[in-house]
């Protein structure tokens, strides 16, 4: 049903319009802007190094976009808007930074974030918090916002200074203890989890878990003998959500250029074939995931509605102030600016109470 995409979209539009302004939840005191960001639902993908988060991305997405490889690839936040579009319509991207700019070639887009994030940190293997913006759109998504952390990491390697492991988890602790924040705890099932960094992250700022997704990533890479059964079905490691079990695709496939389709399939046979886990098909993988991700969001976002839009009548207030403030000889930029925020504010404010007082259920889509 369009009600619901449209309030994921204007949620994605808020957050766009946050980072243009300098806002991406670092508190800069001056203005209300931030504790808007802060207000926004969104999904933030956290695990420990090599864990699977690029690949689950890039599961959800049904695309090969993002950058790999050893050592602390993703070194800023990537902020992921899905947008889904009409069947039949042509996928393709946008950097928030590259307006009108429009990506068809993925192998563009990873070569995009790769300069784009260099061009913030030098080839340092520096970490920077200043997020990427991409949106994706494409009849083969949910309306889903996701964003990519640094890998959570216990020792530097070469040319980094000794503060990125704490760096890093300042940065990853910064998205995820905001009450808004729903977090994907990405955890190998070929390691143990009580060692698992993103599950003793959310413990810490999640104690019920009520936002917190357990995804179980490297199940055909158990040892013979072994299975993760009572993990997915809520014996151990229990979350007030149930894990989701994933196959990624391994190392070897992507070397052999195994593709997001094939590596679905791959997926979908490996649940529907394996004894173990055969009866729990039907809610395991990554099309499942993004399902209930998509789902969970939309509710959290009903439910915040009332929330954000007293946030966004404050913004107005505040925006009107100034540009009161500001008078006549304000320059034309910064006029210009302030008002074209107004005007957003005002039309996120109207559409909000449309969606409030219509009362329209979600529905299924
Ligand atoms: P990140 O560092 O957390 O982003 O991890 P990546 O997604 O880059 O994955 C690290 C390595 O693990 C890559 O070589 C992947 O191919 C491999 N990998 C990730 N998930 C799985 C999985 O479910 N099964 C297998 N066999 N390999 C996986
Ligand atoms: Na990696
Ligand atoms: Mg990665």
């Amino acid at each position: 049903m369009a009600t619901m995409v449209t309030l994921i979209g204007l949620v994605n539009r808020i957050q766009r319009v946050c980072t243009v302004l300098g806002d991406y939840g670092e508190s800069t005191a001056s203005s209300s802007l931030p504790t808007l960001w802060e207000s926004l639902p969104s999904v933030v993908v956290v695990g420990g190094q090599s864990s699977g988060k690029s690949s689950v991305l890039e599961s959800i997405v049904g695309r090969d976009f993002l950058p790999r490889g050893s050592g602390i690839v993703t070194r800023r936040p990537l902020v992921l808007q899905l947008h889904k579009t009409e069947s039949g319509t042509r996928e393709h991207a946008e950097f928030l930074h590259l307006p009108g700019k429009r990506f068809t070639d993925f192998s563009m887009v990873r070569k995009e974030i790769q300069d784009e994030t260099d061009k913030m940190t030098g080839k340092s293997k520096q970490i920077s918090p200043v997020p990427i913006h991409l949106s994706i759109y494409s009849p083969n998504v949910v309306d889903l916002t996701l964003i990519d952390l640094p890998g959570l990491t216990k020792v530097a390697v070469e040319g980094q200074p000794e503060s990125i492991v704490k760096d890093i988890e300042n940065m990853v602790r910064s998205y995820v203890e905001k009450p808004n924040c729903i977090i994907l705890a990405i955890t190998p099932a070929n390691q143990d989890i009580a060692t698992s960094d993103a599950i003793k992250l959310s413990r810490e700022v999640d104690p019920t878990g009520e936002r917190t997704f357990g995804v179980l990533t490297k199940l055909d890479l158990m040892d013979k003998g072994t299975n993760a059964t009572d993990v997915l079905e809520g014996r151990a490691y229990s979350l007030q959500h149930p894990w989701v079990g994933i196959v990624n695709r391994s190392q070897a496939d992507i070397n052999k250029n195994v593709d997001m389709i094939a590596a679905r399939r791959q997926e979908r046979e490996f649940f529907a074939t394996n004894p173990d886990y055969r009866h729990l098909a039907g809610r395991m993988g990554s099309e499942y995931l993004a399902k209930l991700l998509s789902k969970h969001l939309e509710s959290v976002i009903k439910a915040r509605i009332p929330g954000i839009i007293s946030l966004v009548n404050r913004s107005i207030d505040e925006l009107e102030e100034e540009l009161n403030h500001l008078g006549r000889p304000v320059t034309v930029d910064a006029g210009a600016q302030l008002y074209t925020i107004l005007e957003l504010c005002r039309a996120f404010d109207r559409v909000f109470k449309e969606h409030l007082d219509g009362g329209r259920p979600g529905g299924d889509r």
